[in-house]
């Protein structure tokens, strides 16, 4: 019997940008072992989706071509397969895609059971789509390299978040107050009261002289930087962190590679910790948690329909979505 077909976004070479982008119909997928088949209802755009196009972690990624890119999705379980043990057809899920395979950007996707969690009913799809790779690496970064415990109960350490207006940072600001920090953060004019209206206590735009400075108003040294903006040097934290002050950078080039090894051989106090977010299936059932209590939110920057993907694709290589970019078959 022929396979039943979906539509799916795909790329069969590294390059091109949102042109390199098709339109296909293809096999829907089968579930194996301890797998199930979700019939996807969003899906959020991440800068490493394109970043892996561009062939900037190559060739560790993509697996093969062609290549469905997308990893984070949020859908219904519509079969599952043998050995699946807690999950059920018609459960609301959200799910992370592995990055070597990918398979997001398409009406359903096979998904293993341990890379997922239940979607409370009152989260929609789209505010829930948008966490996995963006708020569990805010998550780790906050708790597991800054070591701020969420529910209040460390000492108040000064953190700033830079490029808080992005996917990673709109989390992070509001992880970081929940975990009773003092938040600085910084972004564009445009996102202030935004970031401000986050629970961002100090916010300074970056483009300024204090903002390129990443000088905190009131003066403060920074504990922690949870680092989400790209291409400051090590020459320009230094000055403004606390005597045992980290950067942890979500997206390390050579130069931050050479000042981690630096750092650590001279046993420096001040540190830059190279940070890759490691998923947890826990973390993602906190994370929802969360979001059911309204302590913590989304904020969608675009929706597009599938049909509009290469949209989506381009919006997110702009680098000025303020929160997340979403897909909807
Ligand atoms: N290591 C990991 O595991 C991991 C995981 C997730 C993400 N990342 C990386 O982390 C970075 C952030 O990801 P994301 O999803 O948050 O990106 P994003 O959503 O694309 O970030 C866009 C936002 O960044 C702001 N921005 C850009 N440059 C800035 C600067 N110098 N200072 C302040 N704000 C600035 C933009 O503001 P304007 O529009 O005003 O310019 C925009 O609102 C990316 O490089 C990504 O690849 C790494």
């Amino acid at each position: 019997m022929a396979a039943k077909l979906m539509h799916a976004v795909q790329y069969e070479r590294y390059g091109g940008g949102p042109d390199g982008l098709k339109h296909v119909e293809v096999p829907i997928p089968v579930p194996k072992k301890s797998e199930v088949l979700i019939r996807i209802e969003a899906v959020s755009i991440n800068p490493v989706d394109w970043k892996i196009q561009k062939g900037e972690i190559k060739p560790i990624f993509p697996r093969k071509f062609p290549h469905i890119p997308g990893t984070d999705l949020a859908g219904e379980v519509v079969e599952v397969g043998p050995g699946v043990r807690n999950f059920a057809t018609g459960d609301k899920v959200v799910a992370m895609l592995n990055h070597l395979y990918g398979g997001g950007l398409a009406e359903f996707a096979v998904v293993k059971e341990s890379a997922m969690a239940k979607r409370p009913d009152e989260l929609s799809a789209a505010e829930t789509a948008a966490l996995p790779v963006a708020a569990l690496t805010a998550l780790q970064a906050l708790t597991q390299s800054a070591g701020i415990k969420l529910d209040g109960s460390s000492p108040q350490a000064n953190i700033l978040i830079t490029a808080a207006s992005g996917g990673v940072g709109h989390y992070a600001v509001q992880l970081a107050k929940l975990g009773n920090a003092h938040v600085t953060a910084t972004c564009g004019a445009r996102n202030i009261e935004f970031i401000k209206s986050l629970g961002a206590d100090e916010v300074i735009d970056y483009r300024t002289p204090e903002g390129t400075a990443l000088q905190s108003p009131s003066g403060k040294k920074y504990d922690a930087v949870i680092h989400c903006a790209t291409g400051i040097p090590w020459s320009t934290f230094e000055p403004q962190l606390s005597s045992k002050g980290k950067v942890i950078d979500l997206t390390p080039g050579f130069g931050a590679m050479l000042t981690f090894a630096f750092k650590m051989l001279t046993l420096s106090n001040k540190r830059l910790v190279p940070l890759l977010m490691s998923f947890k299936a826990e973390n993602l059932e906190y994370l929802l948690k969360l979001m059911k209590e309204g302590k913590l939110k989304t904020v969608v920057d675009s929706k597009y329909p599938l049909s509009r993907a290469e949209e989506a694709w381009a919006r997110s290589i702009s680098g000025h979505a303020t929160g997340k970019i979403i897909v909807e078959p």
